[in-house]
């Protein structure tokens, strides 16, 4: 049973049971002193709105959204910010009377890892992006935002890259080049390269030369947990040692929601520790 004195907080998905967020925002309460309930909430496939409706009768203030709920959440809300009307979905909710408010922190948490943590500025840089689907189009504008010299959008089809990179140009506030290729026609050596795709999720391995990777370049996989997945152990092979999996962007955009709703920014550093699975 919950305890009623306690704010409430739920990640819902289907499955659920793998989630790491229950432990992510207690890790965090607990840190700075509060205590929340946090729990999973698992609907059935087109169940989304009933499951959140009881949630929130029940006085629980706001939610996590994972897969495959993001674009229900995207409909569902009252009140969408810029990140979530970007992304075309939604991965956090905040509860206010009738109020929906929705956000995206997935490509702010993702930039967040790689500027703070990983210590990877990105302005002047040229960054590759791979895959065109939902967790590229939601690190766009962030990814933007830091400036790069150029951004480069690579996908297995094509007109989704050419669509996204119309998309960010249309809404970038600055003027950074915006390509979208496909993996035959992408040109030269990146400082940062972005394995944006579901490639990982199956074990595969993106259609990618390796001579995407400049000296000294970071390759950054936005799946965690998985070890070193094909996409890295191609950048491995060809000699960069800056290699990265998800669980920093994970991490961050969880404190993002946590600071939405609670207004205070805990620190990543333990919860990061904790979850990371050495890529070997
Ligand atoms: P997500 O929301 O996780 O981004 P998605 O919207 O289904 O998922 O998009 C998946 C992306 O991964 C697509 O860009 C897909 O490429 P296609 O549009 O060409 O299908 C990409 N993808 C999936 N498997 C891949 C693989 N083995 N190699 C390269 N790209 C892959």
């Amino acid at each position: 049973m919950p305890d009623p004195t306690l704010d409430r907080y739920a990640v819902i998905g289907n499955p659920i049971e793998q989630s790491k967020s229950p432990f992510i925002h207690t890790a965090f309460a607990q840190a700075i002193g509060q205590s929340i309930d946090y729990t999973k909430l698992l609907a059935p496939l087109g169940g989304f709105a009933a499951v959140v409706d009881a949630f929130r009768a029940n006085g629980g203030r706001g939610m996590n959204v994972t897969a495959p709920f993001k674009l229900d959440a995207f409909a569902y809300a009252t009140d969408l910010a810029p990140s979530a009307q970007m992304a075309g979905a939604v991965n956090a909710m905040k509860f206010e009377g009738d109020k929906v408010y929705a956000e995206n922190f997935d490509g702010v948490g993702l930039v967040r890892d790689l500027v703070h943590n990983l210590k990877c500025p990105l302005q002047g840089r040229r960054v590759l992006i791979l895959g065109a689907g939902g967790a590229t189009r939601g690190a766009l504008l962030p990814l933007l935002a830091e400036q790069p010299s150029e951004l480069v959008i690579v996908n297995r089809t094509v007109v989704k890259a050419q669509e996204l990179a119309a998309l960010a140009q249309q809404h970038s506030a600055v003027q950074v080049p915006v390509l979208g290729l496909g993996y035959d026609a992408v040109q030269g050596a990146f400082d940062v390269v972005l394995n944006a795709s579901s490639s990982s999720l199956r074990a595969e391995l993106p259609p990618l030369s390796a001579d995407v990777f400049a000296p000294g370049c970071l390759a950054y996989d936005l799946t965690y947990g998985k070890g070193l997945t094909p996409f890295l152990q191609l950048a491995q092979q060809a000699d960069v040692t800056r290699l990265a999996d998800g669980v920093g962007m994970l991490a961050e955009q969880a404190a993002e929601a946590f600071a939405w709703w609670r207004g205070v920014r805990p620190d990543t550093t333990a919860v990061i520790a904790q979850l990371t699975v050495p890529l070997a």
